[in-house]
């Protein structure tokens, strides 16, 4: 037998899957965006671990469920998530739950456990944003696996909602990438 064929098994034996992590995003004025950029910068480090970006209002069922972990990054609007990333929300939320029973009773998230992170652009404190999200994921029953990010623009005109996304909080968002992505990558969570 060639010495390839040998090989074979034993190669599709120690092959390992390649991790995804799919950041889902809404950003109408690119505050959020920016966050997003730096925090894939940062996991792009993490070598074995495939980054994903999707706009919330594409997002799929799919999306979500292929994905080894999950990072929802929106700015603040009127005290809450982004209306698209809500309608994101809206529209994959009982997808993801599972009957757990023949006669349909019961019901189990198909994201139990998946590690989940949270980016929040705000002008103000971005907690609004924040409850907003975990409370939702918590109904997934995801699990947090890491502090949220909430970056506050600063510096922006009176009567306006734009200022600047600040060095240090895209260099937070840089590490957090590389950080969510290690965990990813070791199976943490
Ligand atoms: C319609 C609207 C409502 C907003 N409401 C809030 C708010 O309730 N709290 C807050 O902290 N910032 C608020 N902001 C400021 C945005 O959160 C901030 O400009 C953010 O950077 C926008 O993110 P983006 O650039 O990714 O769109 C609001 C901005 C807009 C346009």
């Amino acid at each position: 037998m060639p010495e390839e064929a040998h090989l074979a098994p034993i190669r599709a034996a120690i092959h390992v899957k390649r991790k995804r992590m799919t950041v889902v995003h809404a950003s109408a004025s690119g505050g959020t965006r920016a966050l997003v950029s730096a925090f894939c910068a940062g996991a792009s480090r993490v070598d074995s671990v495939d980054v994903v970006t999707r706009s919330a209002s594409v997002c799929t069922e799919q999306d979500l469920r292929s994905s080894d972990g999950l990072v929802f990054a929106t700015p603040e609007n009127f005290g809450y998530m982004a209306g698209e990333m809500k309608a994101m929300f809206d529209r994959l939320f009982y997808r993801m739950m599972l009957d757990t029973t023949d006669a349909g009773g019961g019901s189990e998230s198909a994201l139990a456990g998946r590690p989940y992170a949270v980016i929040v652009c705000a002008g103000n404190d971005g907690l609004g944003a924040l409850q907003s999200v975990n409370r939702i994921v918590t109904g997934w029953r995801m699990t947090a696996l890491c502090e949220p990010l909430i970056a506050r623009r600063v510096g922006g005109e009176a009567g306006s909602s734009r200022g600047a996304i600040s060095a240090r909080d895209l260099e937070a968002a840089c590490e957090l990438g590389e950080a969510f992505a290690t965990a990813i990558e070791l199976g943490i969570a």
